[in-house]
Formats: structure tokens, C-alpha cells, sequence
């Protein structure tokens, strides 16, 4: 794009929040609204598809309208449109998609297409304020946990994932074994500060390999069952769990899947030889995960950039990454398509 000054509305869909946001190319924040549906998911414990795609719909409209009241501008005063296109929910995908399809063409400005997860990581180069790459990048949220070689905003390679559940599908996961609300891991980390994270020995998959950089929650989340029920894994929705359990329960959970975050992260900037770990996605905003990496941070004398805590959980600021992909003029036709899945590495 010519214009060096410029105003691009972000949107994101990709899961359970209809967020829009509009950003300079100086990474200014103009306006930015978040329209969560975690009412709506709570008494499934977990966001059942088809009802976030037809909330975005009903949301969608009036969020761009918000966000450009906040901004004080008007539709013909954007510059360019950006959307999460990738990964995500097929439905929730396709609502953003359609919208920024319908702007751009409507107002004949260029669409930018947007990676959620590397989005995730440009929440930290929004909240340093300055350039964060080349660095390793890890994002744990609901839907991920991955690690990624970033050697620039756009260039990631992936170094490991879980094999398994995401970080945050544990907490979720968990949190409604202990018959505590959704989204699991506030309600567990709020357990947790009245418990003792020593009381239950959790397993730490992979903490020891260091030939591997990927991670595995389901036998921790398993272990979290059988404590609960017993090695026959019987139905644990009718049990009363005492407080004190469920706080020490919670408490070692935490430490376990903070234990192998915390390990792999260093493993990546040892293999990586980055000095720099960014961290983003909806469980960076777990103070104990926080704690733990600023100390070993500031142990071994590498730089620690965390998403402040409004950018951790799903937003459209994030999506300020669009700018880079402006500037390189990476601008997509009106055939663009979603893509909901995750590509993984064998
Ligand atoms: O990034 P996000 O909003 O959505 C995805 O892209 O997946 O992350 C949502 C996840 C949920 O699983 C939620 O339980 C988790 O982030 N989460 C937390 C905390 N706050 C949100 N996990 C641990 N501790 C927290 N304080
Ligand atoms: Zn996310």
C-alpha cells in the first residue's frame, strides 16, 4: 500500500468471541471491541459450535458499529479490512470471513487475511511497544499450545505442539470435574490459591525429553480423574468433592501443566538460541504461569514478553499484525477461504 498513513479494521471470529478493532499503521489503537459469548457456553462447559457461529452473526454488526464509534470514525474513513481466517471454528471462521468480504468489497479497499496464533504472539509486540523478533513464540490458549520459531511477524516455524489436548482444553476440562464454572481456568486458578500444589504428584509428559518440544495434557487430565473417582474412572458428575480437595486438586494441576510449559519454553530458546520468549493466548493469563516465567526469566538472563492480560484471551488488537502484511503489499483476492484446521507437525 502507497499510503503510509492508514487505518485497518481487525477482525476476529475465530472462536467464542466477536471482536473488532481498528489500528494505524503506527500500531496505534483507535477502538477495539470484545463481544464474548462465555454466558452463553457456560452451561455446556465449553463453547459448542454452532451456537458461537450464530452469535457471531447476530454480533458481528453491531460490534464494527461500536468499535467505530469508539474510533470516531466512519466505514469510508478505513482503510483496509483484516479477519482471522485460520485456525479456528469452521462457522465462527466463516462470519468474519463474509463480513470482511462484504466491507472490502463495498468499500473497494484491500482485505488482509490473518493467522490467529501468530496474531497471538503480535499481542506481545503490541504491548512492548517495540520490535520482538526474531524470538520463540509460545502460545497456550483453549484451542493450542505450541511452540514456534518466529523469525519474524509472518515467519513461524513450529518447533512442537501438543500432541493431545490444548493447555486450556486441560483447565476447561478439568475445572468441570471439580464442578467449577467455565472458562476453567480462572475458576482454577482461584481454587488454587487456597491450595497446596504439592498435595497430588501429577505426571509431567515429556518434562524430561529434551529431544522433544511438544507437549501432552490428556494423562495429567486422566490423573485428575482417577484422583477423583478411583482407577475405574466411574461417573464423577454426582460426587461431592470436599473445598479443601478441590483447591489442593486444582492447585497441583495448575503446577503440572505450568511445570511443562515453563520446561519447554526454555528447551526452545535453547534450541532455537533466541534470547527471547513471547507468550500469548488465553492461559498466558494465569499468574502462576506468569510467576514462573519471569523467574526463570530473570535466572537465566533471557527476555520474557507477556501479552498484558486484555490481550492474552482472544482480541482484535492482535490482530495489528495485519499491518506488517499490509506494508509487504500481502493483500488477498475476494476468493479467499477459511482454514479452520491446524497444520501440525509429525
Ligand atoms: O486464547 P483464548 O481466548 O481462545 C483460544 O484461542 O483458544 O483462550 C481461552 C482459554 C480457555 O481455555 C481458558 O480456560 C483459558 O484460556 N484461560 C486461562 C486463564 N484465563 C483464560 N487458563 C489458565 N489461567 C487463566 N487465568
Ligand atoms: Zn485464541
Amino acid at each position: 500500500m502507497e499510503k503510509s498513513d492508514f487505518r485497518i479494521l481487525t477482525l476476529e471470529t475465530t472462536c467464542d468471541e466477536t471482536a473488532a478493532a481498528i489500528v494505524t499503521s503506527e500500531l496505534k489503537v483507535l477502538g477495539s471491541v470484545v463481544a464474548s459469548q462465555e454466558e452463553l457456553h457456560r452451561r455446556f462447559g465449553g463453547v459448542v459450535p454452532e451456537l458461537a457461529s450464530r452469535a457471531h452473526v447476530e454480533r458481528i454488526l453491531p460490534v464494527i458499529t461500536e468499535t467505530l464509534q469508539k474510533a470516531n470514525l466512519k466505514l469510508s474513513d478505513l482503510d483496509a479490512v483484516a479477519v482471522a481466517i485460520t485456525p479456528g471454528l469452521a462457522g465462527s471462521l466463516l462470519v468474519g470471513l463474509m463480513a470482511a468480504k462484504s466491507l472490502a468489497f463495498a468499500l473497494n479497499i484491500p482485505l488482509v487475511a490473518i493467522d490467529h496464533l501468530q496474531a497471538h504472539i503480535y499481542a506481545c509486540r503490541m504491548a512492548a511497544g517495540k520490535n520482538v523478533f526474531p524470538c520463540v513464540g509460545l502460545v497456550v490458549s483453549g484451542g493450542h499450545t505450541s511452540l514456534y520459531d518466529c523469525q519474524s511477524a509472518t515467519q513461524f516455524e513450529l518447533l512442537g505442539s501438543t500432541i493431545d489436548d490444548a493447555a486450556g482444553e486441560a483447565f476447561d476440562k478439568v475445572a468441570s470435574m471439580l464442578g467449577l464454572s467455565y472458562p476453567g481456568g480462572p475458576s482454577i486458578q482461584r481454587a488454587s490459591e487456597r491450595g497446596n500444589a504439592d498435595a497430588y504428584a501429577f505426571p509431567r509428559a515429556f518434562i524430561r525429553d529434551t529431544d522433544t518440544l511438544n507437549f501432552s495434557f490428556s494423562g495429567l487430565k486422566t490423573a485428575v480423574r482417577y484422583q477423583l473417582t478411583g482407577p475405574g474412572g466411574a461417573d464423577f458428575s454426582s460426587l461431592t468433592i470436599p473445598e479443601d480437595k478441590v483447591a489442593d486438586i486444582a492447585a497441583s494441576f495448575q503446577a503440572a501443566v505450568v511445570d511443562c510449559v515453563v520446561a519447554k519454553s526454555i528447551l526452545g530458546l535453547q534450541k532455537t538460541g533466541h534470547g527471547r520468549l513471547c507468550v500469548g493466548g488465553g492461559v498466558a493469563a494465569n499468574a502462576v504461569l506468569r510467576k514462573a516465567l519471569a523467574h526463570e526469566a530473570e535466572q537465566g538472563h533471557w527476555e520474557l514478553i507477556t501479552a498484558p492480560l486484555s490481550l492474552c484471551t482472544d482480541n482484535a488488537v492482535m490482530g495489528a499484525i495485519a499491518v506488517e502484511k499490509l506494508r509487504d503489499g500481502v493483500v488477498e483476492s475476494l476468493d479467499l477461504d477459511i482454514r479452520p484446521g491446524l497444520i501440525r507437525k509429525n
